[in-house]
């Protein structure tokens, strides 16, 4: 039976952090539970072509997903529940801003349903904090660490780094302290200075190449080091806890994409779609679902699953990339390919979209 991963778009922030491109909007007065109502017609029209899968991940992000009301994220859970059949082992996760915490939060997110909270923490000191335009201290963050590991057995945070003027040393203190809550997740993004923000108008510059490729290099063996395996660019977790629903995307997997500015990808019958909420499809050419599949799948340490890449768009992967390039970037020790795999090595991954542009060229 076919699996299936909802993601919930909360498309509502209290305020907007200056390097944020993500779609959101500052809406104190939106109404949620009208909002909620469209996302479960939404889900009902979904169903009626998505039945016989299998939920396996339901995940609320954003925005701030944490402004949403616990009896909402209730009754989303509960219809989802109600609607198709749920894997035993179902991934629940929510991205909490600890700028939207209230007493027994977490508690309430819990009893609604919640079974991993992913929390925005972004940086461990005030001034970065600051920097970032984040409307949380350290001490809330820290607050919000302790009882997130105190209340959820699944868990994991969003820390940014490569910020101007980030030293290695600085940086290495916070992920020590990171480290220390017993999270079985970490995110750990470099910054990206995103058209279109406060950071891109005001010409903030990231660190340069050299000091973020550093950086990278130390937090990889730092987590490795303390139990985090890392299995994709970003992403790091103790074995047996990466986001079973961003594999899914980075799998080539199906999911459903609820929310204003969501997408999402189905196979139905032979035909790999598009779609964008509420409820437009296009279908994707074996080629250009291909392409998806390695921009994605390179993200992995794992790789590309060459059966799989076959099973989900009808082409060979290594007849489908450039046979060139494939061979060039192989003998650069960039890619690695077994009889089951393609996948990027450890420095591959440090130029990894100029080898994905390469292999699709
Ligand atoms: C869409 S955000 C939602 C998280 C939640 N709203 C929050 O702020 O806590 C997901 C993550 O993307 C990361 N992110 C967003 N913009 C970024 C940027 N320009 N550079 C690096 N990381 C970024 C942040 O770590 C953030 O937690
Ligand atoms: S980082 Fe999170 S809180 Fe900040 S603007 Fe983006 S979505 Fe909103």
């Amino acid at each position: 039976m076919n699996e299936l991963a909802i993601y919930i778009h909360w498309p509502f922030c209290k305020s907007k952090c200056p390097y944020c491109d993500f779609f959101k909007q500052v809406n104190p007065h939106a109404d949620q539970d009208k909002i909620v109502a469209e996302y479960i017609e939404a889900l009902g029209k979904y169903n009626d072509l998505t039945s016989d899968h299998t939920i396996k991940s339901i995940f609320f992000g954003g925005g701030t997903p944490s402004l949403m009301k616990p009896q909402n994220v209730a009754k989303i859970i509960d219809y989802i529940a109600k609607k198709w059949p749920i894997s035993s082992n179902i991934e629940i996760s929510l991205e909490a801003n600890p700028n939207s915490h209230y007493a027994n939060m977490f508690l309430s997110l819990k009893n609604a349903g919640i079974n991993r909270l992913s929390l925005g923490i972004q940086a461990l000191n005030d001034d970065d904090l600051r920097f970032l335009g984040r409307t949380h201290n350290l001490a809330l963050a820290r607050q919000c660490l302790e009882e997130t590991v105190k209340v959820f057995s699944n868990h994991s945070a969003d820390l940014i780094y490569a910020r101007p003027m980030q030293t290695l040393e600085k940086w290495q203190e916070e992920l020590a302290e990171i480290c220390n809550y017993g999270l079985k997740h970490i995110s750990l993004y470099q910054l990206t200075i995103e058209e279109g923000t406060v950071f891109a108008r005001k010409n903030v510059q990231s660190l340069d190449e050299d000091a973020a490729i550093n950086m990278y290099n130390m937090t990889r063996l730092f987590l490795e080091d303390h139990s985090y395996k890392q299995y994709e660019v970003s992403n790091f977790a103790v074995i047996g806890y990466e986001s079973r629903h961003n594999l899914t995307y980075w799998q080539g997997g199906e999911y459903l994409g609820i929310g204003a500015s969501a997408h999402g990808r189905l196979h139905l019958n032979g035909q790999n779609i598009a779609t964008e909420y509420p409820f437009v499809h296009t279908v994707l050419s074996p080629e250009e679902r291909a392409e998806e599949l390695i921009i994605m799948g390179l993200r992995l340490t794992e790789g590309i699953a060459k059966a799989d890449f076959h099973q989900i768009c009808g082409l060979q992967l290594t007849e489908f990339v450039n046979p060139k390039y494939l061979d060039e970037l192989k003998e650069l020790h960039l890619l690695e390919e077994t009889e089951t795999h393609l996948r990027p090595t450890k420095s591959g991954m440090l130029v990894l979209n100029q080898v994905i542009s390469q292999l699709c060229s």
